[in-house]
């Protein structure tokens, strides 16, 4: 009676599910003075080391580049050029890639150039900034001996809108977390080295440094303790729709806005008819337990009455702010998600004036408020994701 067990042994063997596959990557930097998180990554023959600011809120991965007649025009304080050679500058203007990137580019969709048929020139326009460069095609190492070709940018020309002397350097790329098929996530998952277009980052709080990226089918989301909301798109980003605000169960604005998670913000943004109510309460919440001062980093800033932490206190908590979407899905925020320490005892307000870098309609989460929480983007089931968490980094792990 042995032979009927092992082959029903055999016929079950396939069904058990497959480990998952993903990468993690460690990532460094931080809020304040930083105001980035970046990813180190192995790109170009032979590889070397570029660390790259990780951007949720953009399609395209591009590094600085120096064209080899274009010449560049580089963000200030960019240490690494990447310096393409001919065979990967031939990421073709009808090439399916280009099309896309196009494609998704907003605005009128410029025809392939009659001069230049072989190359795919692009422009993005972010809230700070401006970059122009072309496609191109080169490797990248993704995890210990794990090599892929893939289509970027080589950003040869970027612009700051409001340069600031006191602006930290560049980082030497971007990398493009966003949807649409010329995402890095995208590529990888067209080439067979992921299975799940899903993307999660938990960003270090301020006493640490870091924090960590995935890409992939990662399996230790927590289990308990996540927030899903139904991933809508809204313009160019991920959202999970739109939501009231609130400080203390108090709403702040009658109407609700949609709220979209980018990575590639420092802060947070709020327009102004959020911003001046929020702040005008925020102050005389945040006053009992804090001193205002002026400092440079920030507009709103204060200083710590003797050495208590004030919001710990969690039999009286106050200064919670509460975003609420649909079906009853709440994000909570307390004060170490909008309170930026600039120095020992200071603290600043890591939310700003959207109206200011003109975004009047919507409320963009930035690094600042996403501090020591796993954020999971899952374009698979089309759902966006939260939790509090501890963010550490650790060395690259994969499971491919
Ligand atoms: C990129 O390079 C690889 C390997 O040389 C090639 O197979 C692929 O077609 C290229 N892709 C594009 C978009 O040029
Ligand atoms: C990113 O790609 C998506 C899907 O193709 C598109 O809707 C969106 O406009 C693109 N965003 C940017 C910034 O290009
Ligand atoms: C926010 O920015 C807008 C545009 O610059 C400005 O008109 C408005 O006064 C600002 N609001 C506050 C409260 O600073």
């Amino acid at each position: 009676m042995w032979s009927p067990i092992i082959g029903l042994l055999l016929l079950l063997l396939p069904l058990a599910p497959s480990s998952a596959s993903y990468i993690k990557y460690p990532l460094e930097g931080n809020v304040y003075p930083t105001g980035r998180f970046v990813v180190r990554m192995n790109i170009g023959e032979p590889l070397q080391p570029y660390d790259l600011d990780i951007d949720t809120g953009s399609n395209v991965t591009w590094l600085e580049c120096q064209h080899p007649v274009y010449g560049s025009h580089g963000s200030p304080g960019v240490k690494r050029f990447y310096k393409p050679g001919p065979a990967n500058l031939r990421v073709y203007c009808k090439d399916p890639f280009c099309a896309s990137l196009r494609a998704d580019l907003p605005g009128r969709r410029p025809r392939c150039p009659r001069k230049d048929p072989h190359e795919c020139h692009y422009k993005i326009e972010y809230v700070d900034m401006t970059t122009e460069g072309v496609l191109v095609n080169d490797t990248i190492s993704l995890s210990e001996g794990r090599n892929e070709v893939i289509v970027f940018g080589c950003g040869y020309d970027q612009r700051l809108k409001n340069p600031s002397p006191t602006q930290p350097p560049a980082a030497d790329g971007l990398l493009g977390l966003g949807m649409g098929k010329v995402g890095f996530v995208a590529q990888l998952k067209a080439h067979g080295v992921i299975t799940k277009d899903v993307i999660g980052h938990c960003l270090g709080g301020s006493r640490k440094r870091g924090g960590y990226l995935f890409i992939g089918d990662y399996d230790k989301l927590p289990s308990t303790g996540m927030t899903w909301a139904p991933l809508k798109k809204y313009g160019l980003h991920y959202s999970p729709g739109q939501a009231t605000l609130h400080l203390d169960g108090q709403q702040i604005y009658a109407n609700g806005m949609n709220v979209v998670f980018d990575s590639g913000a420092t802060y947070t943004y709020v327009p102004t008819q959020i911003y001046k109510p929020l702040v005008a309460k925020l102050k005389a919440i945040l006053g009992n337990a804090l001193d205002p001062v002026r400092h440079h980093a920030l507009p709103n800033c204060w200083m710590r009455r003797g050495t208590v932490e004030p919001f710990d206190d969690v039999n009286r908590p106050s200064g919670i702010l509460t975003l609420r979407f649909d079906n009853n899905i709440v994000m909570t925020l307390l004060p170490k998600n909008y309170l930026i320490p600039v120095e020992n005892n200071i603290a600043c307000l890591g939310i700003l004036n959207g109206s200011d870098v003109g975004q009047n309609h919507r409320i963009i989460i930035g690094d600042a408020t996403m501090q020591d929480m796993l954020v999971v983007y899952d374009n698979e089931q089309g759902r966006i994701g939260w939790a509090s968490e501890q963010c550490t980094g650790s060395a690259t792990t994969s499971r491919l």
